[in-house]
């Protein structure tokens, strides 16, 4: 059993997403045992860099939650030692930034890499950053997507794990575009979990090519 920590942001509708089929996947639902192999995964803890985040989705699921915020370290590298001791106390195999919308320090790259994923609403090595789909838009280009990529030391220039194509309508705006990412993002999240849990995707393996280059 993959066992999981999450970090979050915002609101964690992707994290909701995956925590959903994980219990969908433990029951056995039929629509799922019709669909998909079993997600043998866990998640261990939800983490967050501010109390503004959704951790309310940790008391719902029965999942223990932390709280690390910048403000109540020196510096960046104190935040980042102060989140990868709470990140470790739940021993994950794999940590998922999940709209955790903070670069992690080189130490917490290093302590969890390859096993240290993030989900990004673009592309890439289209639209790094934090304004992904707003530079989408603003580029006037037809298509954008979603990636999940293995963390490394750049911003969103980590190996791609899986990505996928997601068109722009004419007339999209900000949310009905980033609405339309987060549903391939989803599926994406949920699928490399999947993956990376039943052995499918190794992430040793994909760490190991040449990462993108934004
Ligand atoms: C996702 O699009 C993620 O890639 C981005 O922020 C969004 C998070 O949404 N960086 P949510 O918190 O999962 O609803």
């Amino acid at each position: 059993m993959l066992s999981i920590v999450v970090l979050i942001s915002g609101t964690g509708s992707n994290l909701r997403a995956l925590l959903e089929a994980i219990e969908r996947s433990q029951r056995g639902d039929a629509a799922d045992a019709a669909g998909a192999a079993p997600i043998r995964a866990r998640i261990a803890a939800i983490g967050a860099d501010t109390e503004r985040a959704n951790l309310a989705l940790a008391d719902e699921f029965g999942v223990p939650s932390f709280v690390v915020r910048p403000r109540d370290h020196a510096d960046r590298e104190a935040w980042g030692e102060a989140l990868l001791e709470r990140v470790r106390e739940h021993g994950p195999d794999l940590v998922l930034l999940s709209g955790f919308m903070r670069l992690v320090p080189p130490a917490f790259v290093g302590a969890f890499a390859p096993n240290l994923l993030n989900t990004h609403p673009a592309h890439l090595p289209e639209f790094p950053g934090a304004h992904a789909v707003r530079d989408a838009l603003a580029a006037g280009v037809t298509e954008t997507g979603a990636s999940i990529i293995i963390v490394d030391d750049g911003v969103d220039t980590g190996p791609v794990v899986d990505q996928v194509r997601v068109p722009i309508e004419p007339g999209d705006t900000h949310a009905t575009l980033h609405e339309r990412i987060k549903a391939a993002e989803r599926r994406l999240l949920v699928d490399t979990v999947r993956g990376v849990a039943d052995g499918t995707i190794d992430l040793d393996a994909i760490a190991a090519k040449e990462p993108t280059t934004a």
